[in-house]
């Protein structure tokens, strides 16, 4: 028997109520096969925690999750608490701490209804976002100087080393050329003279390796206009930190919204645990009142299924997905439905209980 040790941290708002639905898909997942078994440990980290502690995790925090195989996460940030502080403090602090370098964003439409892109179906929307997420414009690396006075400058420094746009650039090559699809790269030399000449300097270098696979490179600008025109175009998308945050949300946008996008947090080396969360975050507007949509939560869950070489059961989770879509009335408000985050995830352990093989 396999048996996978997972660290929840649910997080702030919609979090914990998101993340509940996705430990009842690895229960039942137990149930149906003995062969493998999950444990999970619960980190009270976040908001509420650093109100009582003065942190947004314990001291030795990243001792206590290094020894788990993955972590589960649901959402970070909530009023009362600055924003750089929670987040940079949690969240980015697990990204780069655990050198979790990629960030695989799927742009998958489940089904065209979802859309609000006139006359594009499944097969125009279909690519994967491979984020850089460990530097970049989230280095944190900047200065304040003459706070409050009229000579006041800020600077907000991009931190872009050779190793990390290599490793980021190489990882999507090697992404597009095994599984037989295009490279885009999605950059802005225009008018970020350093880092981004820097990064497209490196995609056509690297790229030398990889005289098989067809490349794009594309401005930002750009970029976010054909995501909405003409999405066709993207199979495989390789960028920056700053510029993968904010695709992805358009990503979420033309895909059916936030309550359907998910990322996973990867350390392909392992040597350090993965984090696997779904892209929105705490939702203050719609948090405590049951309405959240927890598939990307689960679609999450999927992800990390994949990630400890269960594949069977992250596609049979991901076909539960598109499946439970066909069944209005048992989805959240977002997508038309009038059922509660609960429902959502009992309803969708019924379903994955009887798909075993269904189209994907
Ligand atoms: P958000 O993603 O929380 O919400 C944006 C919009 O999407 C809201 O209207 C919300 O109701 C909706 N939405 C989000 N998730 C949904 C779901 N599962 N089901 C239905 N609707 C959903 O973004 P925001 O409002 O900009 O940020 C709120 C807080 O979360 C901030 O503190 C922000 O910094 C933080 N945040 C954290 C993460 C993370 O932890 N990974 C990600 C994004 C934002
Ligand atoms: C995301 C979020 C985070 C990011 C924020 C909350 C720091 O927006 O995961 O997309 O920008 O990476
Ligand atoms: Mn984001």
């Amino acid at each position: 028997m396999k048996t996978f040790h997972i660290a929840l941290i649910p997080g702030d708002g919609i979090g914990p109520e998101v993340v509940a639905q996705g430990v009842k898909v690895f229960k039942a997942i137990e149930k149906m096969d003995d062969s493998v078994s999950f444990t999970f440990e619960e980190f009270p980290w976040g908001c509420e925690y650093y109100l009582q502690h003065g942190k947004m995790m314990d001291e030795d925090g990243m001792e206590q999750l290094k020894q788990f195989d993955a972590i589960y996460l649901g959402a970070v940030g909530y009023p009362g608490v600055p924003d750089h502080i929670s987040l940079r403090e949690l969240l980015i602090k697990i990204r780069r701490g655990f050198d979790q370098y990629v960030n695989l964003r799927p742009v998958t439409l489940l089904h065209r209804k979802l859309t609000p892109l006139k006359n594009k179906t499944e097969k125009d929307i279909d690519m994967l976002v491979i984020r850089e997420n460990s530097e970049g414009e989230y280095a944190g690396a900047g200065e304040w100087l003459f706070k409050g006075k009229p000579e006041e400058v800020v600077l907000q420094t991009g931190v872009f080393s050779r190793k990390g746009t290599e490793r980021i650039i190489r990882y999507a090559y090697e992404e597009a050329r095994r599984t037989n699809r295009t490279l885009t790269s999605i950059s802005k030399g225009n008018a970020l003279n350093y880092s981004m000449v820097f990064w497209d300097q490196v995609f056509e270098e690297v790229g030398r390796e990889f005289p098989d696979v067809n490349t794009y490179s594309y401005l930002v600008d750009a970029a976010s206009l054909y995501f909405v025109e003409q999405p066709e175009r993207f199979e495989v998308v390789v960028t920056s930190n700053l510029f993968g945050d904010i695709v992805t949300d358009i990503g979420a946008a033309i895909t059916g919204g936030m309550g359907l996008a998910t990322g996973a947090n990867i350390n392909p080396e392992k040597t350090y645990p993965s984090m696997f969360e779904p892209v929105h975050g705490s939702a203050p507007d719609i948090a405590g009142k049951g309405i959240a949509n927890p598939l990307a939560a689960i679609w999450s869950v999927s992800q990390m299924l994949d990630f400890f070489g269960l594949e069977e059961w992250g596609k049979r989770v991901f076909c539960t997905i598109k499946e439970i879509i066909n069944h209005e009335e048992h989805l959240t408000p977002d997508l038309g439905g009038k059922a509660s985050t609960e429902e959502v995830g009992d309803y969708f352990v019924n379903l994955l209980m009887q798909t075993k093989e269904l189209d994907v």
